[in-house]
């Protein structure tokens, strides 16, 4: 070394003015000479410390190249035996890519680069067997290489958040590190599933992994871990996380549960083991069930956010008052904490349970009546639930026992699913139990000992009845819904009561409907833009042979999504293709939403069979929103939507409710229309006592007829094509403030080509309405709605439903009730039945007697002896001009003396000299 520095210093005798600038050079020298033959005793690290220090710029001054890193330490620098053992430069605003070298420090136990501007690639670190912290985050690195964690065995804690990585797995080689405590990479493009080994980490405490794009389940390696906080929360990736979080139930040392906005499912687990919970957060999902009180009784719970879920049962209590919530928003709950839950729902919520709760129930079952729509669930005139149907829904889980508590029930429903388990015992204590299909599931076990009077059909099950004679005469009756006739000829056994249980066969078709999807199936029809407003829509040639006339049960007001997998049995010819132009139709789904208050509860005006009806404010102008659920329609549900806007948008007339507009989002389908302040007909006629309204007048029902009689004459006849609604009731026909009826709800109408007037088709309606041909044979014709309008009638002139299962049963059905006393006594017969409500004097008596009359006729048996709907409203129009209610201008907006025709012609006229303006019968522009 005295040697080395003889040499060096060879300018100590010049001049003092260049003193100083020999002394740099000198220093220089210095550098380089021991940079060039390191000193023997510097560390073996400070080759790749150098080379680090090189590679980055904004390190520490210490941080010279060519020194000791350890002798002495650099900054953020710590070594141990002459080797480095630590690095920490965190948020230094240090700069570079980290160089390959940095596998060189052998003995590196913590790299703490977090909040820098570090760029580029990791390097790969085969040889850091003594790296145990690693902190990477809040930098710029931009490529993880697949064998990252190759060799880094130790790693105790790794953080890798909020780094524009290219996307990236967790490999198996990070198995290795079995010390792993905590995992941390939030917003770290990391992609594909949760690996199984992080279930099997010993040490892992915290799991980080929110904000990337994770796919899949929860791993089922998780129970038992010793993960305290899991969080998981809003992936990006477009299936997110998903499946069930039973898993958590196993996860006693849980803290923190984050599983926000994600796409999980299924029912919150018991979380009783969990002794340590504080935070659960798991909203945005699709979880669905009750609120488990292992929950809501948890002592350590600080806050719970299960806002956003289709969560079900009572609203939860939670035990403690310090716990933060946020549970309100956007789930199923049947009340708001204060009443509490029908006993039926409860039921129904136990049955749910035995299937696992699944989504497709906790959607459709709304609020706390299960009378009203529910999926699967048909009640009668009491409120008693007599038809329970979860056929063909791929229901996995068992049969609950729960089923015995409806105690009313007739018919119970659950083939085509994956039910296991046994059939419980507990069914046979159903007194008015009828029919029992379990058929093509995967029960096993015994088959209780039903009474004779139950039909079981039990086909399908190849581990049943091991014990007994399981495939017996018990599944002898044919395929059930197949409608006998209207009347219900049913196969039913030993019934002390026949003609009730012809009855009940009635209802199980009444609650038919079939899911107007199956509608588009003829319409294979190509149009060309712009033709003209009316064009004709050709139809496509109709099958030649009957089309099986499907039937299911549903609940009451047509609850059609439950019977998906109804009609996607005979899907043949569905192959239609639709042009539907937009026309400045098109509303954008945002402004939809501002207009309803993102589609809020409060706004919800019904539910039907495809989806809920909101209630909105349009720059100022009022719309009824029809919001499809998309999720249970399908292909058929989407044609039948591109179909309804497709007549919608030819038919316009005042008495049938207008369309504005439609969204054809990627997820969302809806259709806006006039919003019709006065609710439905059905409201007015059979519910205005509990709605605190005062009944409909003569005069009032008159109009009405008349208004429905025109508007299905317009669908009729107008120009070279027919439109058949085919399921015309009173729930169809919407009121204005004035009362003046528009007809809607045309999911359902059918084209009819002119020479075509009859054709087979699919079922689709409401029982009660069906005429007969239509019911068995599925043989459509215009005849049909004028049926329809022939029971409305009836209904109106009584002011009673035309099933009533509260009478008795030769009583039950208006229709055959009517026609039988109506053609012995009429004046006896009317008086009786005339709705006891109506104030009539001598003129609305023959008014009545007329409209009795018409109704006679319109529901005649055979389809021909029924009169045109044209005949029928040159019937009720000079009644209804006889009783011209002083206040209300009844043809405020068309001109009374014009024919249709005539209407016709002027619009023909109309329509080739202007593009916008339309048909003066028009109620409102578009
Ligand atoms: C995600 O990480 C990026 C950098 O990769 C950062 O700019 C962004 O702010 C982070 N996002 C969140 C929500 O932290
Ligand atoms: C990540 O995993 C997914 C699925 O497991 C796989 O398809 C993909 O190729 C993997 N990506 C990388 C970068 O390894
Ligand atoms: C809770 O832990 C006990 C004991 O390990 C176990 O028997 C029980 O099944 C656990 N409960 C749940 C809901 O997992
Ligand atoms: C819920 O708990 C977590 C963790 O304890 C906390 O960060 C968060 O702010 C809490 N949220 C509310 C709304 O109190
Ligand atoms: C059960 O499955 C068979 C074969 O798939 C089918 O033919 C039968 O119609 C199914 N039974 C019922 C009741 O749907």
């Amino acid at each position: 070394m005295a040697k080395r520095r003889k040499q060096c210093l060879v300018g100590a005798a010049v001049p003092r003015l260049l003193h100083l600038v020999m002394l740099l050079v000198a220093l220089d020298l210095v550098r380089r000479c021991r940079a060039a033959s390191p000193s023997s005793s510097s560390s073996p690290d400070a080759k790749a410390m150098s080379e680090l220090a090189r590679a980055l710029s904004g390190v520490p001054s210490s941080w010279k190249t060519g020194s000791d890193p350890c002798d002495p330490e650099w900054d953020g620098v710590t070594c141990s035996a002459g080797r480095v053992s630590s690095i920490n430069l965190a948020s230094r605003g240090v700069s570079g890519t980290l160089p390959d070298s940095l596998n060189a420090l052998t003995s590196l136990a913590s790299l703490q680069l977090q909040r820098n501007r570090l760029s580029g690639p990791l390097p790969l670190l085969p040889d850091l067997a003594s790296l145990q912290s690693l902190f990477l985050d809040g930098n710029a690195f931009d490529l993880l290489p697949n064998t990252f964690f190759a060799g880094l065995s130790a790693l105790q804690e790794i953080s890798l958040d909020d780094l524009p990585l290219a996307p990236w797995n967790l490999s198996q080689d990070l198995a290795a590190a079995v010390g792993l405590s905590k995992l941390s990479a939030s917003n770290a493009s990391l992609s594909g599933t949760l690996p199984d080994f992080l279930g099997s980490l010993p040490n892992l405490n915290v799991l980080r992994l929110s904000y990337n794009q994770l796919t899949g389940p929860l791993p089922s390696s998780l129970a038992g871990s010793s993960v305290q906080q899991l969080l998981l929360n809003n992936q990006q990736s477009r299936d997110k996380l998903s499946g069930r979080i039973d898993v958590l139930s196993a996860m006693p040392q849980l803290t923190m549960v984050w599983l926000q906005s994600n796409s999980f499912t299924g029912p919150i687990p018991d979380l009783s083991n969990l002794t340590a919970l504080e935070s659960f957060n798991v909203r945005d999902n699709a979880l669905t069930g009750v609120v488990p009180p292992s929950l809501t009784a948890c002592p350590t719970l600080r806050n719970a956010t299960l806002s956003n879920n289709l969560l079900q049962g009572p609203f939860p209590q939670f035990s403690s008052k310090s716990v933060t919530l946020d549970i309100d928003k956007g789930n199923q709950f049947c009340n708001s904490g204060d009443s509490p839950c029908d006993p039926r729902v409860t039921a129904l919520l136990a049955v749910a349970e035995g299937f696992g709760y699944p989504a497709v129930l906790a959607k459709s079952w709304k609020g706390n009546d299960p009378c009203a729509s529910w999926l699967g669930v048909t009640c009668n005139a009491q409120k008693d639930i007599i038809v329970l149907n979860f056929g063909s829904q791929h229901f996995g889980g068992v049969i609950s026992p729960a089923f015995a508590s409806f105690t009313a029930l007739r018919q119970l429903y659950l083939s085509n699913n994956g039910l296991t388990g046994l059939i419980p015992d507990s069914l046979t204590q159903l007194p008015q139990l009828q029919l029992l299909d379990v058929s093509n599931n995967s029960l096993s076990g015994k088959i209780p000992a039903f009474s004779s009077s139950v039909t079981l059909k039990l086909d399908g099950n190849t581990k049943l009845g091991s014990d007994s004679d399981s495939s017996g005469g018990s599944s002898s009756s044919p395929s059930s819904g197949m409608p006998g006739s209207t009347s219900g000829s049913s196969g039913n056994s030993g019934g002390s009561k026949s003609s009730s249980a012809a009855m009940i066969a009635g209802i199980i078709v009444a609650v038919v409907v079939l899911v107007g999807c199956s509608v588009a199936l003829f319409m294979h029809y190509h149009k060309k833009k712009q033709e003209k407003k009316f064009g004709r829509v050709p139809m496509g040639t109709p099958p030649n042979e009957p089309e099986i006339v499907s039937i299911g049960v549903g609940g009451m007001n047509g609850n059609g999504g439950g019977l998906g997998m109804l009609y996607s049995q005979s899907s043949a010819g569905s192959t239609g293709s639709y042009m539907v132009e937009a026309q400045g139709m098109h509303i954008s789904i945002q402004s939809l939403r501002r207009a309803t208050n993102n589609f809020s509860e409060d706004n919800v005006l019904g539910r039907g069979g495809f989806g809920i009806v909101y209630k909105g404010d349009h720059n100022g102008t009022l719309i009824a929103v029809k919001r499809n659920q998309c999720d249970l329609m399908g292909k058929k549900g989407q044609e039948e939507f591109k179909a309804e806007i497709d007549v919608l948008k030819k038919v316009k007339h005042r008495n049938l409710v207008t369309l504005l507009g439609y969204c054809d989002d990627a997820q969302e389908r809806l259709l806006v229309y006039e919003y019709m302040s006065g609710g439905t007909l059905g409201d007015h006629l059979f519910e205005w006592q509990s709605r605190h309204e005062p009944p409909l007048t003569w005069k009032q029902r008159l109009t009405i007829a008349l208004d429905v009689a025109r508007a299905i004459e317009y669908l009729h006849s107008l120009a070279q094509e027919s439109f058949i609604h085919r399921d015309l009731k009173p729930s169809n026909i919407l009121l204005d403030k004035d009362l003046r009826a528009k007809v809607s709800d045309f999911g359902l109408v059918k084209l009819a080509d002119d020479n075509q007037k009859s054709m087979m088709t699919r079922l689709a309606g409401t029982f009660g309405y069906l005429a007969p041909e239509y019911a068995t044979t599925g043989k459509v014709s215009t005849k049909v709605d004028v049926y329809a309008f022939g029971v409305i009638l009836m209904e109106l002139i009584t002011g009673r439903k035309v099933l009533d299962e509260s009478l008795p049963p030769e009583d039950s059905h208006l229709v055959a009730l009517f026609r039988r006393g109506f053609s012995h006594e009429k004046n006896k017969f009317l008086n009786a039945m005339v709705d006891q409500i109506l104030e009539l004097d001598e003129e609305a008596h023959q008014s009545l007697a007329e409209v009795a009359d018409l109704a006679w006729h319109c529901t005649a048996r055979e389809p021909y002896q029924r009169p045109d709907m044209s005949h029928a409203v040159n019937r009720v129009a000079p009644l209804v001009e006889q009783w011209r209610p002083t206040n209300c201008a009844i043809e405020d907006d068309g001109e009374p003396s014009l024919s249709l025709t005539e209407r016709l012609k002027r619009w023909r006229y109309d329509n080739t000299n202007s593009t916008t303006e339309s048909f003066d019968y028009t109620s409102s522009d578009v």
